[in-house]
């Protein structure tokens, strides 16, 4: 039965060596709880590194056998890979990086090279794993070359991928060396998947700017491969949390620590030990407290659990000694024989003792300086059942977007960070009540089943999509077809689109003039007398006239506006009215002063506003706000607005390609007709042939035609066999 590999750096659990005998416990973490609930199902297994260097072969056996029992599969990792893959590359240059903390960043070549080289022994491992039907869901920054490397060698297996900690702009992305490679390693993937839209949307944009691939709406089509970026939050196992808070064992933990621990209002704060987290700000801010509110010494302690995690690397080495400094500097300045403002811990807890914490806290104060999602606060709000608990949180975390009922600061803002204190401490309980209700409502809701789920749905819709186009591509047997049924008949009527369909894409439009190859297959096409070929395309009749006039063809020009027959000048089809174009071309010529490098084409029918020469990137936003303009002053003026590459074109409703083509073909008689095309604009004439007719799209995306291929020179190759005899 086809299973889902989970692949991630860390295994759920960790091993660890004492006097020689080794023993397991849970890894801490978002990505291993999050998930640690839902990888037992079936044969399903989970591929990743156990946590420690293992170098005896014995315990390295008995290792894999006890995982092999859970569904798990370790990758051992050496000392060395340990400091330069995980420490190194993935903790010291990606993290940062990815955090926005690029004055933290190391970029070494050593370090990469330990990267690609991990990243290929996973590749190598799941090779063993790996059977026909099968999915593979990979996990985290520190693989992000292995869908790729997995695909070399699987080129049609599923792989999902998905970012755990933030995208960065691409500001930040671009600051590292190997950031083609990075993405390159990524887009080996089917679907990818971000905590929020924002992560995605910097995902796309790098895309876009350093591998040159455009996106609709999340979609991206990569060497001929559709490949789909999505935001899907990710939620926690809500009925676990809510259980174990409802445990006896939680029960008489609280019992005990509030014993200990007195009648005091607790303010809660878990994390892993890292900058990112926003630690030592909180600590400051909740000395400042103090010192503002005096009434609240002696009532409230910080109860502040730090959990060690990658403390050989230096600058998580130096954030503890912070930490530890400050505690101790708060203790000293304000504690009692009765009293000790910071409850500080830097170990883990197991679940029952997080859920007293959660319960018996008054207050959560969750302010990373940044965070892909954080979900100690959802566990926190999924462990209140009275609803009674505030909980502050950073605008910087991903779950702040889902959690708009927290009071969220700014975790830079000090004064905002000690008012929210003291509002969270202040709080009636009816208005903590109301909060907490609406935010578990949506946790319950958006759980980590319900986060699978999706991810797997989105994951199996991009596979279909693939295969849909797969079975329209025009193969050797369907192109074989065509050109039997084109030499068996009397009279052929072919629609040839001109940009995209018999040329690429050029920066510079004049570039796409008929190139040598070109002119000779339309010089032996059109010889033949039974052929009528009609270039059916946006440009202006005069460029096409230019180019063509030595053919023996026909040219619908203008998306249709214009018809040039064989022996007959330029036509137009109807009456069509013209007076918009004064207060369309004002607003867009408004646009050209605006951004340099964008000039507007005045065609007979049309206004086009092109963007191909603006800096990438403003082009793109300068025509989404120009979109909206023109959706606002076209409303009921029979006006349509299209978009093509790098152009925004205006004109009548009256006029597309798809009439165009149908006052030919009403004329004619041929027993032959196929078209041929690679934008929207061309979806008109697709739509407007005879059913026995062949349509074909150049490219992937969605369309009417009946088959596709992947480029121009796939149309070249086709009509240049027509001719061959
Ligand atoms: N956690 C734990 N033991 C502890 C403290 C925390 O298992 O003593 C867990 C916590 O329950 C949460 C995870 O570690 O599920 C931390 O995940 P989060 O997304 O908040 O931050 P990350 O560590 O992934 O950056
Ligand atoms: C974050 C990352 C995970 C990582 C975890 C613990 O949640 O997104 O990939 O496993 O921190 O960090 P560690 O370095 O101990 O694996």
């Amino acid at each position: 039965m086809p299973k889902t590999i989970i692949v991630s750096n860390r295994l759920p659990v960790k091993i660890s060596e004492e006097n020689g005998k080794l023993s397991s416990k849970p890894s801490e973490g978002g990505l291993a709880t999050g998930l640690g609930s839902i990888y037992k199902q079936g044969d399903n297994i989970w591929v990743g590194w156990p946590g420690m260097a293992l170098t005896k072969g014995t315990h390295k056996k008995e290792v894999t056998r006890d995982l092999r029992k859970q569904n798990m599969k370790p990758v051992f990792l050496t000392a060395a890979e340990i400091e330069d893959f995980y420490e190194g590359f993935s903790n010291e240059t990606l993290w940062p990086n990815f955090h926005y903390f690029n004055q933290f960043a190391v970029y070494d070549e050593e370090l990469w090279k330990a990267y690609q080289k991990v990243n290929r022994k996973f590749a190598k491992e799941l090779d063993d794993v790996i059977e026909p039907g099968d999915t593979l869901w990979v996990h985290d920054y520190q693989l992000l070359l292995l869908p790729q490397m997995i695909r070399e060698h699987n080129p049609r297996s599923t792989i999902g991928f998905f970012l755990h900690i933030p995208f960065p702009s691409y500001e930040s992305f671009r600051l590292l060396p190997w950031r083609r490679e990075l993405l390159e390693g990524m887009l080996g993937s089917d679907f990818l998947g971000f905590h929020t839209y924002d992560d995605m949307r910097h995902f796309l944009s790098s895309v876009s700017r350093l591998a040159g691939l455009g996106n609709e709406n999340g979609k991206i089509t990569v060497d001929n491969r559709l490949v789909m970026a999505d935001a899907l939050p990710m939620g926690i196992d809500y009925d676990k949390y809510a259980e174990s808070a409802a445990s006896p064992d939680t029960l008489a933990r609280e019992v005990r620590y509030r014993t200990s621990i007195g009648d005091v209002k607790l303010i809660l704060s878990i994390d892993r030990l890292d900058y990112s987290k926003g630690i030592p700000q909180r600590l400051r801010a909740f000395e400042t407290f103090l010192d503002m509110y005096p009434d609240f010494r002696e009532k409230v302690s910080i109860f502040m659990v730090v959990v060690p995690s990658r403390d050989t690397v230096p600058k998580y080495r130096q954030l503890k000694e912070e930490i530890d400094l400050l505690v101790g500097h708060i203790n000293g300045k304000y504690a009692r024989l009765n009293w000790t403002p910071v409850h500080y811990f830097y170990r883990s807890f197991p679940l029952n003792a997080l859920s007293a914490f959660y319960r018996m806290s008054q207050v959560a104060l969750v302010t990373p300086m940044r965070d892909g999602m954080n979900l100690v606060c959802k566990e926190y709000i999924a462990s209140k059942l009275d609803k009674k608990g505030v909980l502050i949180l950073s605008e910087m975390a991903g779950s702040s977007k889902e959690l708009s009922d927290a009071i969220l600061i700014n975790p830079n803002n000090i004064n905002q960070l000690i008012e929210a204190m003291h509002t969270a401490l202040t709080m009636p309980e009816d208005e903590q009540v109301k909060h907490m209700d609406i935010m578990q409502r949506s946790l319950k809701r958006y759980n980590i089943h319900h986060w699978v789920s999706l991810f797997m749905e989105r994951l199996e819709y991009v596979k279909k999509s693939q295969e849909a186009l797969r079975t329209k591509l025009l193969d050797e047997g369907l192109t074989n077809q065509i050109i039997g049924s084109y030499k068996k008949s009397k009279e052929r009527l072919i629609f040839l689109d001109y940009d995209g369909t018999l040329t690429g894409f050029n920066l510079d439009p004049d570039e796409s003039k008929p190139d040598e190859e070109l002119k000779s297959i339309l010089k032996k096409l059109t010889k033949d007398k039974k052929n009528n070929i009609v270039i059916i395309s946006g440009r202006s009749r005069d460029t096409l006239e230019a180019w063509l006039s030595e053919f023996n063809l026909e040219i619908v020009a203008e998306h249709g506006a214009w018809i040039r027959r064989h022996g007959e000048k330029f036509k137009t089809v109807t009456k069509i009215a013209n007076n918009w174009k004064s207060e369309i071309l004002k607003v867009m010529e408004g646009y050209v002063n605006l951004t340099p490098g964008s000039f507007v084409e005045h065609k007979d029918y049309s206004l086009v506003w092109h963007y191909r020469k603006v800096e990438t990137g403003l082009g793109e936003i300068r025509t989404r706000e120009l979109i909206s303009h023109m959706k606002y002053i076209t409303t009921n003026r029979n006006l349509h607005v299209m978009e093509g590459d790098k152009v925004l074109e205006v004109k009548s409703s009256e006029i597309n390609k798809g009439k165009g083509a149908s006052v030919i073909l009403d004329k004619s008689k041929a027993d032959f007709i196929m078209a041929c095309g690679d934008d929207s604009t061309d979806e008109d004439t697709f739509k407007a042939m005879p059913q026995n007719s062949y349509t074909i799209k150049v490219g992937s995306a969605a369309s009417a035609a009946k088959y596709s291929v992947t480029s121009f020179y796939d149309i070249r190759d086709l009509l240049r066999k027509f001719t061959e005899r």
